[in-house]
């Protein structure tokens, strides 16, 4: 049965119980603010994932809990690695995810995207080409712009997440439609693009993308 709220919260409870009060704090509601659970199923059982900009790590711990059967995470962001969590089919990087190198069936990117101004999204997007193997998959997953209410409240969100916790790299934040989305995917070599909302009961218009690198 797929993993539920409930377990979830235990598992994330369970893997974080050495961090900061704070640091628990950002997880337990990040967690509670996006439908992770939602996207699991984009995930093939048994792949081997990369997840770049892995903050951290809820993605990577639910991941290999429920379909991955290795996950290499990757983040910058000294203050979410250097205190990462342990587990035998999850490795942390500290670095940008230029510093990975092979092919992976599958690599997730959630939140990411939207902030890095124009020029870095359409640099990033072909690096993430070069590490999904042929005929592997992308899953992303950012905010809908298009819901107007969801996106002003998403902004004064971010506005009070930077403030209070300071926890995100980038200076800007905007998110795009899912048609420019698709362009760029497009534009990187990505084919057979989905979009599917997956954000009913919150408040933030959360969609996921998924593409995929021809086989050959
Ligand atoms: C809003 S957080 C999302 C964290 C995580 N994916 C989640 O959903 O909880 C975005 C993260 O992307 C990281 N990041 C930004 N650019 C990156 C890059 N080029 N490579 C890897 N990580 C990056 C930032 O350091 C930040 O921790």
């Amino acid at each position: 049965m797929p993993i539920g709220r409930v377990r979830a919260l235990k598992l994330l409870r369970q893997t974080f119980r050495h961090h900061s009060a704070v640091q628990q704090l950002h997880v337990f509601g990040r967690f509670l603010s996006a439908p992770f659970l939602r996207t699991l199923d984009a995930i093939p059982p048994g792949s081997r994932v990369l997840d770049v900009g892995a903050g951290h790590g809820i993605c990577a711990r639910l991941f290999v809990e429920e379909r991955a059967r290795e996950v290499v995470a990757v983040e910058p962001d000294l203050r979410k690695t250097l205190m990462a969590w342990r587990h035998p089919a999850v490795r942390f990087v500290a670095g940008f995810d230029d510093c990975i190198r092979g092919a992976f069936d599958v690599v997730t990117i959630y939140d990411v995207l939207y902030r890095l101004d124009a020029a870095a999204r359409d640099a990033l997007l072909p690096r993430l080409y070069a590490r999904v193997r042929p005929g592997g998959l992308l899953v992303m997953k950012e905010i809908d712009p298009t819901s107007r209410i969801k996106e002003a409240w998403n902004r004064v969100q971010e506005f009070l997440s930077d403030k209070l916790f300071g926890l995100s790299m980038g200076n800007v934040f905007y998110n795009e439609t899912p048609d420019v989305i698709a362009q760029r995917l497009a534009r990187a070599g990505f084919v057979d693009f989905t979009a599917r909302r997956v954000d009913f009961g919150y408040p933030h218009a959360h969609i996921l993308y998924t593409a995929r690198r021809p086989a050959s």
